[in-house]
């Protein structure tokens, strides 16, 4: 089969740090199970803004177009918060998640073996965790209409609608449940209908497709109580289906429930097999440039990519367990090396991932006639 095209578009901070990590362990996986891919670099974010006065150039968003899949590390930086709105790194992120449909965004949420002491929850909270956040990514408040004007009286006041069309809360659900036939058969769905009218039609448009699948139960939580239960009985959760913002809030909760953020991957995906793939945290400013960023994140990005964009199942599962197989041999970057295990750098994570994917035997293909 042809190369795969990847775009990867490294951006601010430690964007940079770790996708050069990922890279490097998809080069491995290239010599392991004999793939083929093709990396095409691209600027985004405060590093584009700098070069080329747009967060996200024309070139960049065609690159994404015309390749299979884009990897991205982060955006932003404190040296472009006070720019104007068009001008913001962030905005790279919601322009590519709206110009290319991927109207959901898959966060799972994994307690890897040996890493519960590692949360600052204790052990037996956090114990058995595993649930994926389904996030509603192009509509919602992100993308409402907004506002600033000059008030009577002369004071500044700004609005940001959060507006929801049926088929927008449809699609996202529906996803949600056909995810969770494929795990325990549970989904929570998040809103906060007694208050919010997008959240009542979020209901009932929730209802409705849960007709769909008799199979999978499912419940209806108000966000407040979710951040909450999130922490208090985290391993009964399963698919927690919900909208942009209360997605994007809750899912770095939840990173806590692994350890760190530097440990949650992403899929965006919208109706065919192209996705963005990209760590849930950010370009984190306080530490970048040290090699002390934790990989795993991006990493574990590719092996989504793997999965959902080029159906390379056990490419991606060979990285998840190489990743896992690190951890537990008491590697950690410093976010995670809370216990007295040895810290060691961004790069040297990534090499032992690397090393580890070298022992890895590929099972024989089946040739399909
Ligand atoms: P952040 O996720 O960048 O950092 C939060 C905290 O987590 C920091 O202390 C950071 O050091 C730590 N952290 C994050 N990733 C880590 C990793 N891989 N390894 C170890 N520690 C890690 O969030 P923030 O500080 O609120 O935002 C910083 C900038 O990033 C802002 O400009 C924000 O807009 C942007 N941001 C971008 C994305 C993205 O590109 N997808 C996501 C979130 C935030
Ligand atoms: C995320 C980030 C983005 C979001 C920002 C940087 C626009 O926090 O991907 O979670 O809010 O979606
Ligand atoms: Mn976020």
């Amino acid at each position: 089969s042809r190369a795969k095209k990847i775009a990867v578009l490294p951006g601010d901070g430690i964007g940079p740090e770790i996708i050069d990590e990922a890279v490097k362990v998809l080069r491995q996986v290239e010599k392991v199970f004999g793939l083929s891919f093709e990396f095409q670099f691209a600027m985004v974010g405060g590093g584009a803004i700098d070069r080329a006065g747009t967060p996200l150039p024309q070139e960049t968003l065609e690159l994404c177009k015309k390749s299979d899949a884009v990897l991205l590390g982060a955006v932003g930086g404190p040296e472009w918060d006070e720019n104007p709105p068009e001008l913001r790194p962030e905005k790279a992120l919601l322009a590519l998640r709206k110009e290319l449909g991927l109207f959901s965004n898959l966060r799972p949420v994994v307690l890897y073996e040996g890493m519960e002491k590692s949360s600052t929850l204790r052990p037996e909270v956090i114990a058995g965790v595993d649930l994926i956040v389904v996030r509603e990514l192009t509509g919602g408040i992100y993308f409402g209409e907004k506002t600033r004007q000059k008030a009577e009286g002369g004071e500044e006041v700004a609005t940001d609608l959060l507006i929801y069309y049926e088929h927008e809360i449809e699609r996202i659900v529906r996803l949600a449940f056909q995810i969770a036939r494929g795990r325990k058969k549970r989904v929570t769905s998040v809103d906060k209908a007694n208050v919010l009218e997008s959240s009542r039609l979020w209901r009932t448009v929730a209802n409705r497709v849960a007709r769909e699948f008799p199979d999978v139960e499912v419940e209806h939580m108000l966000v407040d109580n979710c951040a909450m239960q999130m922490v208090r009985r985290p391993a009964d959760f399963d698919v927690i289906v919900t909208e942009n913002m209360f997605g994007d809030i809750l899912s770095d909760e939840a990173a806590i429930l692994t350890g760190s953020i530097g440990m949650l991957p992403s899929a965006s995906l919208g109706e065919g097999s192209f996705g963005l793939y990209e760590p849930v945290h950010g370009s984190a400013p306080d530490i970048a440039g040290q090699g002390v960023a934790n990989p795993s994140a991006t990493i574990l990005s590719a092996a989504m990519m793997l999965r959902h964009s080029f159906g390379y199942e056990e490419a991606a599962g060979a990285i998840e367990n190489a990743v896992k197989h690190v951890l537990s041999r008491g590697y950690r970057t410093p976010d995670l090396a809370t216990h007295g295990q040895m810290a060691v750098s961004t790069e040297e994570f990534g090499d032992r991932v690397v090393e580890e994917l070298s022992r890895y035997e590929p099972s024989p293909s089946i040739p399909l006639e």
